[in-house]
């Protein structure tokens, strides 16, 4: 069995006339329910926006967050995300890279390609032909008897929220076509919907990780105030990979 947590779009920065103060506090919260928890965790992932404009000053305090908490998140990044200073920062890497950011990490039970869906200037998501390539080479020299979860961003099909479903990932026959030539993929996790979300996606589970910073509301929940619900408190899901191959989330808000 592998338990692991799953947080997403903690937007630090976000300034909501309060210098980015919320944001942090609503990230702190769900760390601290993390870090108390009495059981280890076999990881803890973050699925991007994790600034919300991408400076450095906000990587800075980023980094701080994460590097502070008992569980070091793996992660990849989102929209809001800059990637040149998302690497500086937070993988102490060249910040004149303006790559895609891809991160595979080798658990003891499980394989976490984190890839990278942003596209620099746009809001909605796509896994360029060198992020596949990657993950493609990536899952092939994976362990077939290690379950392998693929995680970016952009949920790569629509969710039916009005706000998010035009931003979404596109170009996913590509991707499908990738994970379906790999049996040991287990899941596919993103984030950016701001609302936990449950699909299938090329035949496997698809799980979107509420949001941390906001709650998208959906279109019969009514939207006068706009889509984003900011009073509802931030939620983390946990994740649970039974000996069976097969995932159950669970989704918990944190007051
Ligand atoms: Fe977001
Ligand atoms: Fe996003």
């Amino acid at each position: 069995m592998f338990v692991f947590a799953h947080i997403s779009d903690t937007h630090i920065g976000q300034d909501r006339g309060d210098g980015g103060s919320r944001a942090r506090e609503r990230t702190e919260r769900v760390l601290r329910v993390l870090d108390g928890l009495p059981g280890e965790l076999d990881a803890v992932i973050l699925t991007g926006d994790i600034t919300d404009r991408g400076t450095p000053e906000e990587y800075e305090e980023a980094a701080k967050l994460l590097d502070g908490s008992r569980h070091t998140p793996l992660h990849c990044p989102g929209n809001h995300d800059a990637r040149g200073p998302y690497r500086a920062a937070l993988l102490g890497g060249d910040p004149a890279d303006a790559s895609p950011v891809d991160q595979l990490h080798v658990l003891p039970g499980a394989t976490f390609a984190m890839c990278d869906s942003s596209v620099p200037g746009r809001g909605e998501g796509y896994l360029g032909d060198a992020t596949l390539a990657w993950l493609d080479d990536a899952l092939a020299g994976a362990r077939k008897d290690r379950p392998a979860f693929v995680c970016f961003h952009h949920p790569p099909l629509p969710l039916h929220g009005q706000y998010v479903d035009p931003i979404r990932q596109f170009g996913e026959d590509r991707l499908a076509a990738v994970v379906g030539r790999h049996p040991h993929v287990a899941a596919l996790l993103c984030g950016h919907s701001h609302t936990p979300a449950v699909t299938t996606f090329a035949g496997l589970p698809l799980v979107a990780a509420p949001g941390v910073v906001s709650s998208l509301r959906m279109p019969w929940e009514g939207e006068e105030d706009g889509p984003l619900d900011y009073a509802l408190p931030p939620m983390l899901t946990y994740h649970i990979l039974d000996d069976e191959g097969r995932l159950t989330s669970h989704f918990r808000a944190v007051p």
